[in-house]
């Protein structure tokens, strides 16, 4: 709905968003006095709010989504071409943009080849543990069933989803959670929890093989990781780390099921996160960027041989993988996926995420220079993360008000960035940028001015 057209009243909109809505991620007391931010318009990297007042998005619709920015006329017309021609038929029947939408994936995923349609990262997740426990089920009496995740990593907002969280906070008040679901420590470098070692990354997957080994290689089924961690505060992997992780699932038979929810489609540099690092997955999972937040859709991605599993015993009519997720029979989803994978095929918008993801890097590490108070810059194209320290020797993190400042500070300079927010007990202390895939060496200064003046602020 546009504002131009004359059908909106602005007022009664932020009326209406005030007395009504209750958003995501928020402290409401504030908004009896004031209202909540509406956002009403954007083209390209640039979003317009209720008031008029424009901001350079440096975070791709706040989490990790629009990666190919705002206004793309083609995906929309493809939407609402396929809305018209066949909106929706349950996905127990194909329909023609999810067809084409999974041979164009499944030709950037070497050794995977079916795609399960639902329509959020937590489902997408969710649609992948009961793979897990179902196999458990079919072919050992469910005795290989658990699921090992990570401290750091966040897995979606569900029960089960958030019981394969490693983030304190997050999960905070809405347990009890699930049995079944195992931590293991997380990769964080800059944290090691081994002090100084030369072989930190083998050193921290070493972790999955003794929680293995704890709890019986018999009983665990699979291991759910992100490839760099998002929300836990941009944690790339160390050296070493994910040769280690695969070594040690092939030796225990585990499946290595990789939550690219928030790399995936292009954000750091390639097509998906594991591809840095020559990972063989069994499961996929992947939402956000698949679409651009063009239309709802999220994907489980699996090898043939996991799903043959499923169609080894045609007699048994509980052995197929009875699972359907209503809304992942939108045809609007890989209409708009595929119009998504094409702009970013044919605008080179990988390359530009590797090269631009350089360029801001390379910035971000001249800041380093002149802030005592980035401890560490971490990141992989388009996604990075500053840790803020209050002494670079004890790396005491900041409070985390210090990011609430800086990210406050920015928006009233108009431009929007992200930090760890309400996840952890004391690590709440990064600051994250994550613009579109679409972004300049012009945007990319704009930005990281931003947050030079912010910082020599606060
Ligand atoms: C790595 C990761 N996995 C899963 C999810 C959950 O996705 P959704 O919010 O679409 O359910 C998120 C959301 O931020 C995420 O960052």
């Amino acid at each position: 709905m546009s504002l131009d057209d004359n059908q909106v009243d602005i007022n009664e909109v932020l009326d209406s968003d005030q007395a009504h809505v209750w958003h995501h991620l928020t402290q409401h007391k504030a908004f009896e006095e004031t209202k909540p931010p509406v956002m009403v318009r954007g083209k390209g990297m640039r979003i317009t709010d209720a008031n008029g007042k424009e901001y350079l998005d440096a975070v791709s619709g706040g989490v990790w989504t629009v990666n190919v920015g705002y206004g793309q006329e083609r995906i929309a017309n493809a939407v609402r071409d396929q809305l018209v021609e066949m909106c929706y038929f349950a996905n127990s029947a194909g329909n023609i943009p999810g067809a084409l939408f999974a041979q164009k994936l499944i030709e950037k995923m070497p050794g995977l080849s079916r795609v399960y349609y639902s329509n959020s990262g937590s489902e997408a997740n969710e649609k992948a543990y009961k793979m897990v426990r179902q196999l458990a089920a079919i072919e050992n009496n469910g005795v290989k069933h658990k699921i090992i995740y990570r401290d750091r990593d966040y897995h979606g907002t569900t029960i089960g989803a958030l019981s394969s969280t490693g983030q304190f906070q997050r999960k905070a008040q809405y347990g009890p959670f699930l049995p079944g679901f195992v931590e293991m420590p997380h990769c964080l470098e800059y944290r090691s929890q081994y002090g100084e070692v030369d072989n930190y990354g083998e050193r921290a997957a070493r972790e999955l093989e003794t929680v293995i080994l704890r709890e019986g290689a018999e009983t665990v089924g699979a291991v759910v990781l992100e490839p760099i961690t998002a929300g836990g505060g941009v944690i790339t992997p160390p050296e070493g780390y994910w040769e280690t992780i695969q070594e040690i699932c092939t030796k225990y038979d585990v499946l290595l099921h990789i939550d690219e929810v928030v790399c995936g489609l292009g954000r750091t540099g390639k097509w998906f996160g594991y591809q840095h690092y020559g990972i063989k997955p069994d499961i996929v999972t992947m939402a956000k960027g698949v679409a651009s937040g063009y239309a709802a859709i999220s994907c489980t991605v699996t090898t043939e041989a996991l799903f043959d599993r499923f169609k080894a015993n045609p007699d048994d009519p509980m052995s197929y993988f009875r699972d359907i997720s209503t809304f992942g029979g939108c045809a609007s989803g890989p209409a708009a996926a595929l119009e998504n994978m094409k702009l970013i095929e044919e605008e080179g918008l990988i390359d530009n995420a590797a090269a631009m993801g350089e360029y801001l890097m390379e910035k971000l590490r001249s800041l380093q220079q002149k802030h005592q108070i980035i401890g560490d810059v971490r990141g992989k194209g388009l996604f990075v993360g500053l840790e803020l320290v209050t002494d670079r020797l004890s790396k005491e993190p900041v409070d985390e008000s210090i990011p609430a400042k800086i990210a406050a500070d920015c928006m009233q300079q108009g431009v929007i960035i992200g930090r760890t927010n309400r996840s952890f007990e004391k690590h709440n202390n990064t600051v994250c940028l994550s613009p579109a895939l679409i972004c300049t060496e012009k945007d990319i200064d704009e930005i990281v001015s931003a947050v030079d003046s912010a910082i020599s602020r606060l």
